[in-house]
């Protein structure tokens, strides 16, 4: 269904393919807020296998530029934070967040040209915890004001990990409802053997439920209908792909609020996901998610995950008898990092056999493929915000709930069970 081209049209993202003009177009995460803190040293990242350096300046102003100084290009991430920007430890050129050079101590007076030279500087934002950037072409887009961007930092609980694989097929993962009926499964009851804020109080349906889909196109990417019958009773659950590379889901905070997915490439065989719990009504339970985040991520490393293809993602085949599913613990993130990772380095979608449980997926593969489409044609791609009135992303609407009339389950889903803000 798809080709090998489509296939590394979608994947590929490094500076100039159509993939990485993509997802250059929106907005993206690029690093927490606690990764660069106030008077911090700069920041080397690789986005989109584009080597970069963050820094904040003497003011707490954001620059994000290429590592290599304009000048010969020494690596600009060992500077110094000082003359109103970030200053080159070779030979003292400044840079501020802008790009322009202030400074070229090196140069005779009245020699220098210091106002002729302006590095690439790419827009930021700090939103939730998180720094945002555009490394597009042109004039940002406005920054999408997310419910989850714009709530306290108590309702708010961000987690990073890293993921040895491409991004597109772990955001797959996050629009494929499906798969709650088997990787995330337990077999004991609720309360045996799961670790908090792990197991949905929609078990049963995962466990049982027949699974129905629907689609609903619209400006953001899509909306995505899961129902799942259970004798007279439906379980419904609505999600959403925001194209290019988000997903936000019903999370642990269940119909109060939702889960924001980013999944942004450091290069083609790896990425970092960004993962935002939302909670509406009020503070969310930092303490407990923290603990899961733990059984994922092993603290004090530079996210380095327990659980890797070199120990087998230390399945337990006893586990599986009982206790879970696919014998890898609790933690759906886990469960989640092992199956994309699982299907390597950059999966190949030539050689696979899609079917219906498969059609959100493919939607927000055609998603990517137009984008690029319009893009290679000179147009705006899809999603991009211009409009204030939709910054504010109001057409989001995440739902886990129970439906009374299964016929009709579309309707109320507007009716949220938690007033916001
Ligand atoms: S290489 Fe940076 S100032 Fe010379
Ligand atoms: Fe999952």
């Amino acid at each position: 269904m798809f080709t090998k081209a489509e296939n590394d049209l979608m994947t590929l993202t490094a500076p100039g393919t159509p993939g990485g003009k993509l997802l250059r177009a929106y907005w993206q995460p690029v690093a927490l807020a606690s990764d660069l803190p106030a008077n911090g040293a700069p920041l080397p990242l690789t986005i989109m296998s584009e080597e970069l350096v963050l820094f904040r300046d003497e003011f707490g102003r954001l620059g994000l530029m290429p590592i290599n100084c304009p000048h010969r290009g020494a690596d600009l991430s060992y500077g110094r934070i000082e003359g109103g920007g970030l200053r080159c430890v070779y030979h003292g050129w400044v840079f501020d967040v802008t790009g322009q050079c202030l400074e070229q101590p090196a140069e005779p007076r009245g020699k220098q040209f210091c106002q002729h030279v302006r590095h690439t500087a790419y827009p930021c934002r700090e939103a939730a915890g998180m720094i945002f950037a555009y490394l597009g072409e042109g004039e940002p887009p406005l920054f999408p004001e997310h419910e989850v961007l714009r709530a306290k930092p108590e309702q708010v609980h961000i987690w990073k990990f890293r993921e040895n694989c491409n991004y597109l097929q772990a955001l797959e993962g996050d629009i494929d409802p499906f798969h709650l009926n088997f990787l995330h499964k337990a077999l004991t009851s609720l309360d045996a053997g799961a670790a908090p804020g792990t197991v949905d109080q929609f078990y049963e349906f995962y466990v049982n439920g027949t699974p129905r889909m629907e689609i609903d196109r619209m400006d953001f990417g899509l909306r995505i209908f899961t129902i799942r019958e259970l004798g007279e009773r439906a379980y419904l659950r609505v999600t959403n792909y925001v194209g290019p590379n988000l997903a936000i889901v019903a999370g642990p905070t269940g119909d109060d609020g939702y889960t924001a997915l980013w999944h942004v490439p450091v290069t083609d065989t790896l990425h970092i996901k960004y993962m935002v719990n939302f909670k509406r009504s009020g503070p969310i339970n930092h303490e407990m998610l923290r603990k899961v985040y733990e059984l994922h991520v092993i603290p004090g490393t530079d996210l380095q995950n327990r659980r890797t293809r070199e120990n087998r993602y230390l399945q337990d085949r006893e586990e599986m008898k009982d206790r879970w599913f696919a014998g890898l613990g609790p933690s759906f993130s886990v469960h989640d990092n092992f199956v994309t990772e699982s299907m390597g380095p950059i999966y190949d979608r030539s050689k696979e056999r899609l079917g219906y449980s498969d059609m959100a997926v493919v939607a927000a593969r055609r998603f990517i493929l137009q984008g690029i489409a319009d893009m290679a044609a000179g147009k705006e791609p899809q999603g991009r915000i211009h409009d204030p009135q939709k910054a504010r992303m109001d057409d989001i609407v995440v739902r886990s709930y129970l439906v009374s009339d299964k016929a009709n389950f579309r309707q109320g889903i507007h009716d949220r069970a938690v007033a916001a803000e």
